[in-house]
């Protein structure tokens, strides 16, 4: 898919496709040398992740393993504690492994501290993140990203993984949407509002 096949519904492409591969090897690099000569299991976190986590791994020169988990905020209504649900769990036991959390975007941070927390009570060797997006609401949470694609600005993006009802995730850019996706409404809030107000019911974790 590409920016042809979405006319007019796109807005801008903030990160284009050999922008998002250049940075996505850089990353591989610098994971593969901190983590020289030990075994690391890749956690990718559904469904976002997806595209940066096939990348990455691609990327890299070490031998890595690779497991899921698909978490959900509250949802619509509902304000956001922070509290999240288990949609699928890791399939592997994670006691004395070194973990590398890989995520597509961090905006409240609510998501990944719980995420961290939850990981952590399992006792691996290590907990480290490696995000592609970060917004400035994430400075908030203080959540500690080891590794980290693009610092974005504080707006709700498509593209790479990233849906907005469930719609985008295969464009190979990351980019913005028209209003008239939004059906005349306000783009879905970026943090803070959204951690005040609670979840806008469009994208999913
Ligand atoms: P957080 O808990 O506020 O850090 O955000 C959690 C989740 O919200 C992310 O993992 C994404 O699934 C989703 N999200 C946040 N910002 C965006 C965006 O700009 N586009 C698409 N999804 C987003
Ligand atoms: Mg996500």
């Amino acid at each position: 898919m590409d920016a042809t096949d979405v006319g007019a519904d796109l807005k801008e492409i903030l990160i284009p496709a050999d922008r998002l591969q250049a940075r996505v090897t850089e990353l591989a690099a610098e994971i593969d040398a901190d983590y020289a000569g030990q075994d690391l299991l890749l956690v990718g976190v559904l469904k976002g992740a997806v595209m940066i986590m096939a990348d990455l791994a691609r990327a890299m020169r070490s031998p890595v393993e690779m497991d899921w988990m698909a978490v959900s905020s509250y949802g619509s209504g509902t304000r956001s504690s922070g509290v999240v649900r288990i949609l699928k769990d890791l399939d592997t036991d994670i006691s004395g492994k070194h973990v590398l959390i890989v995520e597509d975007i961090v905006d409240s941070g609510l998501t990944l501290s719980w995420l961290v927390g939850n990981l952590h009570s399992r006792q691996p060797a290590s907990l480290r993140l490696c995000v592609l997006l970060r917004k400035p609401g994430a400075a908030r949470m203080d959540v500690d990203v080891a590794y980290t694609g693009f610092e974005i600005a504080n707006e709700f993006v498509v593209g790479y993984g990233l849906d907005y009802a469930e719609r985008y995730r295969n464009l190979p850019f990351i980019g913005t949407l028209a209003p008239h996706v939004y059906g005349g409404e306000e783009a879905p809030k970026p943090a803070p509002e959204r951690v005040e107000e609670g979840r806008e019911p469009g994208p999913d974790a």
